[in-house]
């Protein structure tokens, strides 16, 4: 990976209550006071209890968060850039919340000042929210993939973004055509892939809005990428399914249209996966494919309940992401999906535990999109991608924790009570982008 010309901060410790997950949720390193040691090149040097600080960081200046927890920063592995000011749209179902609000809103990004703009404030929300990297949808604009990139690029930000192909059943505002959509991706991934932080997924946003000609370029591009990836969406509505259904009579179902033009792979993202059938399990499974699952959106659109007991089967397990899927989710917050996650699958008869998601938007999501050599966990040589949750950060949540039992209770209450407010500070490769001034870096003790 080339290294940016980025300047990063100098050396600096991170006192707080450290939490870490191994490869499976089982696997919890938990600090009551612990310490995480950030070199001046962004990545962690040292992690452990604070009284173990090895003496070289001795003296090095520390942001202490008393309390507070210290973990890896949230991972989004599904979000629409050009949709960071539409939440809230109130559609009938998916299509048409696409037409009536999300073609127009997104058809502002021909504007390369515009994108610009709207990247910075993207990014803010992002790191506001605690999330240090997603995986991101921009506009059909070429403009609007550039903007996202360079502006991740100037805050150290690890991103996954592609332009969106679409080249029917839309405006014609924000189609392109699949020699375009295929010739911009091609200079996106030359330009940006592996620069900094950042890498390349191609695009097709679904099934609906590209033509067979489309799907076959996109398939032709994740071959003939290098370790390009690819995301879009899958099986998320039924009556976007039954308009598959129209569109590829030919087709065994909604997966089989993926896989005839080689987009199931390794590589390969399919955002929702709501209503798939045990051969579309299995079809993603024995691909190696993934499937993110977008809880206060299924919610919000009525789209279905995403059940991982399903996907899960033993003999055919696919596997399963989270992400905000903003504008069609309804929070910025992992802490927030997460508690939605929670109780989607509690009404789709599991329940998941808390140690189970917050791996899952963490070290898990960091694994699935291949990135884990380099973020999600508090690890030397990873980078520094920190949030900071507070606890206490509301009077409610204050009051809960007078009866939290455990690490996990403690956990569980953020995610079900927790936003925003609770996330104290958010660190990518080691800079520290976003305090709340309320409550950050006071030391203060809540015992
Ligand atoms: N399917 C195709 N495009 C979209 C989108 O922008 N949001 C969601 N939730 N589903 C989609
Ligand atoms: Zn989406």
């Amino acid at each position: 990976m080339r290294e940016t010309g980025h300047t990063r901060s100098s050396a600096r410790i991170v006192l707080g209550q450290t939490l870490s997950f191994g490869v499976t949720h089982g696997e919890v390193t938990h600090e009551e006071k612990g310490a995480v040691a950030i070199g001046a090149d962004g990545r962690i040097a040292w992690a452990g209890p604070a009284e173990k600080l090895p003496a070289e960081w001795r003296g090095v200046p520390a942001d202490d968060f008393g309390n507070r927890i210290v973990m890896p920063g949230f991972i989004d592995a599904h979000i629409h850039f050009p949709q960071y000011r539409m939440l809230a749209a109130p559609g009938k179902d998916l299509l048409d919340w696409l037409r009536r609000f999300t073609f127009p809103e997104e058809s502002r990004y021909a504007s390369p000042e515009y994108a610009a703009q709207a990247a910075e404030i993207f990014l803010d929300r992002l790191l506001q929210h605690g999330t240090t990297a997603a995986m991101a949808f921009c506009s059909v604009h070429k403009a609007s993939a550039d903007a996202l990139f360079a502006a991740a690029e100037k805050r150290g930000m690890a991103l996954i973004a592609g332009k969106t192909m679409m080249d029917r059943n839309a405006i014609p505002e924000v189609q392109d055509t699949p020699e375009l959509g295929a010739r911009e991706s091609e200079e996106l991934y030359r330009i940006w892939h592996g620069r900094a932080r950042l890498r390349y997924a191609v695009t097709p946003r679904f099934a609906v809005t590209s033509t067979d000609a489309q799907l076959a370029a996109s398939g032709e591009l994740l071959k003939s990428l290098p370790d390009a990836l690819l995301q879009t969406h899958l099986s998320e509505s039924p009556g976007e399914i039954a308009f598959i259904r129209e569109l590829f009579p030919d087709t065994k179902d909604y997966t089989d249209v993926y896989d005839r033009y080689g987009l199931l792979s390794e590589r390969s993202f399919f955002a929702h996966g709501v209503h798939l059938s045990d051969r579309e399990c299995a079809k993603l499974s024995e691909t190696g494919s993934t499937v993110i699952h977008c809880a206060t959106s299924n919610a919000f659109l009525g789209s279905g309940i995403m059940k991982f007991g399903h996907l899960r089967k033993a003999g055919r397990a696919v596997k399963v992401g989270l992400a905000t899927d903003v504008g069609g989710g309804t929070s910025y917050s992992m802490l927030t999906t997460l508690g939605e996650t929670y109780k989607l699958q509690m009404l789709g008869g599991c329940k998941p535990s808390a140690f189970e998601l917050f791996h899952m938007a963490t070290r898990g999501n960091a694994r699935l999109l291949k990135l884990d050599h380099e973020m999600g966990s508090l690890e030397p040589g990873k980078f520094a991608d920190l949030v900071v949750l507070d606890p206490w950060a509301t009077p409610v949540l204050a009051s809960r924790q007078e009866i939290s039992e455990s690490l996990e209770d403690v956990l569980f209450s953020l995610m079900i009570l927790g936003d925003d407010r609770a996330v104290a500070a958010a660190y990518a490769a080691g800079a520290l982008l976003h305090t709340k001034s309320s409550s950050a870096r006071t030391g203060a003790s809540h015992a």
